[in-house]
């Protein structure tokens, strides 16, 4: 197949940022994607409907200054799905007004000290039962970071490890609740979804897809690799490739594109996060050709998330190309500059 007609897609995993970099990073996504979900973990995180609401504004208005400008075409429609970043003490109250609010459309549950900007995340499990509680009552997704953060356990196996120790937990406490497992990266975490009750889904990158470990080590430490949860073996990138071009309805398309500052990432303590949203749906669309499901593809990447998220799939279509193009080595970052995911490289299909 040469060329693919498509539902447009949405991202249901997305950082954003803020302020110039906001700016920066906006257009990459909105050419291609109808909508995403939003990840709050910002400076301050965004822990209220109020903050939520704040945000959301000011995405709106980066997308009027992108068009004002012209780096998207005006007429370019995004709609940000808004998160709440859960928290020790995120009421029950603040659960119901989020619900009500028609813009928040989940919550992000950070075991403390998992990832970036997770500090003020949850501290146990058991401190958040009160507002997950609210959540399966109000019919709120939670998405969740799957890493145990006890520095004793091996990096490789935080995943699977949380797996087997809350995220069993949270499934079975709360069988009304739906369940977004963000990022998985294990053969481990890609069974238990696979197998587990309706209501519980999985969001899953295209790094994770494409690479393993060995990505981050090739010929020296390669640090534009390094994200969170890690990149794991070869035999749970295959593990990960199966569920994503299996038709299945539990798994949906999650960039977790997210950009940090050149500099911050070629550092002695670089930050996590790959930026892959200027070729995102191109390189998913690579993969599912790869493995001859490219007729797959517009399940994972634009039905089963809205059907998930109870949202109207989108109307308009987008067309992929199979023409090989190459991508800029890097882009403006709110002042500063950002690696993309295959800086300088080709990538194997094109938007038409
Ligand atoms: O690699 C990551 N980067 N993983 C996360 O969970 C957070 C993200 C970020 O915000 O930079
Ligand atoms: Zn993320």
């Amino acid at each position: 197949m040469k060329s693919l007609t498509i539902t447009q897609p949405d991202d249901w995993h997305l950082h954003l940022r803020d302020g110039a970099a906001l700016a920066d990073v906006l257009p990459h996504t909105a050419r291609t994607f109808a909508r995403a979900i939003i990840m709050p973990n910002l400076k301050p995180p965004v822990t209220t409907v109020a903050l939520a609401s704040a945000y959301r504004q000011r995405i709106l208005d980066a997308m009027d200054a992108a068009m004002r400008a012209g780096k998207l075409a005006t007429g370019t429609r995004f709609e940000p799905l808004m998160t709440l970043y859960l928290t020790d003490n995120t009421s029950a109250d603040e659960i119901a007004k989020a619900r009500d609010s028609g813009f928040v459309h989940a919550v992000k549950y950070y075991p403390a000290g998992a990832t970036t900007n997770s500090d003020a995340g949850v501290s146990s499990l058991e401190r958040a039962f009160p507002a997950l509680e609210a959540m399966e009552k109000h019919d709120l997704p939670l998405l969740i970071h799957g890493e145990v953060t006890d520095p004793r356990t091996d990096l490789f196996d935080r995943e699977r490890l949380f797996v087997e120790s809350q995220l069993q937990t949270i499934v079975s406490r709360f069988p009304g609740l739906r369940v977004v497992a963000e990022h998985i990266t294990t053969r481990e975490a890609a069974q238990f979804v696979e197998q587990a009750r309706p209501g519980v889904a999985a969001t899953i990158t295209v790094h994770h897809l494409l690479y393993n470990r060995g990505a981050i080590f090739q010929g020296g430490i390669r640090p534009h690799f390094y994200c969170l949860p890690v990149l794991k073996r070869e035999e749970h990138r295959l593990a990960l490739v199966a569920a994503a071009t299996s038709g299945s309805p539990k798994f949906f398309l999650g960039t977790d594109s997210a950009p940090h500052p050149r500099d911050l990432k070629e550092h002695a303590c670089g930050c996590a996060g790959v930026f892959s949203a200027p070729a995102a749906l191109e390189l998913y669309a690579e993969v599912f050709d790869y493995e001859g499901k490219i007729y797959f593809l517009e399940g994972f990447s634009s039905h089963h998330g809205a059907d998930f998220y109870r949202l109207p799939r989108n109307t308009a279509k987008v067309t992929l190309v199979k023409e090989a193009w190459t991508l800029p080595a890097e882009f403006s970052f709110g002042g500063g500059t950002v690696v993309p995911l295959r800086a300088g490289e080709q990538v194997g299909w094109r938007m038409a």
